[in-house]
């Protein structure tokens, strides 16, 4: 059996410091609301210099680095953001042309689910045999799209990148079980208007026109209720599908939304606040960047062991879910370039023996 351990993370955050206290400043809202309907204390955001690219390319480099690799190495570069900096080309291309290398590059949307939907199609590729290494990021800079007046969502989310790189190994490591949910119905209750539907057909090439600005468009109640309805479930279908128990489980790592939304998933899994890793109080909701900065710094606390199973679930526009366990730690990853000789290369073409 062929597994795809992660071997590399890494994380990168805006320098800049948007607190509660600011917020205040700025609109109708109050320290004791934000914590108490969310969680959350602080979040970074975009200054100038900073971009969804320079987010990730940072990122990426401190994962790559921890893999101890180069960009040369890696087969795959796949980007899960719904804030790519250019329509044309992907963010993957963006990040590879700063990280270097000839690795295959795209995009996958799936607003906040999407690192944990990336994470299973790179899984996927090195699963199959096609793919030895592949680098998969989650850089979202959704500030960028936030209407700063509206009280009701500018105090929810942050920006952020994190990545990880997956390798191939023959010991159950790495993404074990996968859970990929969306409803389409749900999408009016989060979304960022494109083209289509901010200038009509008929009109010509407008730019700042009244009403033509993309920007979040939440539903926040209805959200709301669907998170809760899909990240317990999700969990333990991923829990069930890695074959385990829910007291197999040493540590929850979901998407950083609302901490209500994630104690409501982590008493479905009958978990203690211990088993849960939680940043939002610092960082808020930073979309797909917010499960790879979760792990990157549960690792840096020494959270993690060689062999601890994770459960990272997240929610997000679409509307969509995912889930899965990953057993954390290297085993019989092959660290030494000689063993990536012509089996390894075989691989490209198609299934391993
Ligand atoms: N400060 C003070 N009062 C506020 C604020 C604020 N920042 N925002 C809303 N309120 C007010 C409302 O106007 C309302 O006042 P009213 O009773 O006088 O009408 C009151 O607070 C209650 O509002 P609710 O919306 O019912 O508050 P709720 O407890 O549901 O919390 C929240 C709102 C935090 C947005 C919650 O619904 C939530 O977290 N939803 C999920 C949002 C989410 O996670 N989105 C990201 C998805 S991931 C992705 O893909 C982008």
């Amino acid at each position: 059996m062929r597994y795809a351990a992660i071997t590399g993370w890494g994380m990168a955050v805006p320098e800049r410091v948007l607190t509660n206290a600011d917020l205040e400043r700025m609109v109708d809202t109050s320290d004791e609301w934000i914590v108490s309907r969310t969680g959350i204390r602080e979040r970074r955001v975009v200054g100038p210099g900073d971009s969804t690219t320079s987010l990730a390319v940072a990122a990426a480099r401190r994962a790559v680095e921890r893999a101890d690799l180069t960009a040369d190495d890696l087969d795959l570069i796949i980007v899960a953001t719904y804030t790519p900096d250019q329509f044309l080309v992907s963010q993957a291309c963006l990040v590879q042309a700063q990280l270097g290398g000839t690795a295959g590059a795209f995009d996958l949307g799936a607003a906040c689910s999407g690192f944990v939907y990336a994470l299973s199609v790179g899984t996927q590729f090195v699963r199959t045999g096609c793919y030895e290494r592949i680098l998969v990021i989650g850089a979202d800079t959704l500030t960028r799209l936030i209407d700063y007046t509206d009280r009701a969502t500018c105090v929810l989310f942050g920006d952020g990148a994190g990545a990880v790189v997956l390798e191939a190994t023959d010991q159950p490591r790495g993404l074990l079980s996968t859970v990929l949910g969306a409803d389409g119905a749900g999408s009016e209750h989060l979304y960022i208007p494109g083209w289509a539907t901010l200038v009509p057909e008929s009109a010509p090439l407008v730019q700042d026109a009244p009403g033509t600005r993309p920007g979040l468009r939440m539903n926040g109640n209805e959200v709301f209720r669907f998170a809760v309805r899909v990240m317990g479930d999700a969990a333990a279908d991923a829990v069930e599908r890695a074959g385990l128990s829910f007291s197999d489980i040493d540590m929850l790592i979901p998407h950083q939304a609302n901490l209500r939304i994630i104690d409501a998933a982590a008493r479905q899994l009958d978990l203690p606040r211990e088993k849960v890793w939680l940043n939002l109080d610092r960082y808020g909701n930073t979309s797909a960047a917010s499960i790879p900065i979760a792990l990157c710094e549960a690792e840096a606390a020494g959270a993690l062991a060689d062999g601890n199973n994770l459960v990272f679930v997240a929610f997000g526009g679409g509307l969509s879910w995912a889930a899965g366990v990953v057993r954390w730690g290297t085993e019989g990853v092959c660290r030494d370039r000689a063993c990536w000789g012509a089996e390894a290369k075989a691989g490209a073409d198609g299934p391993a023996a």
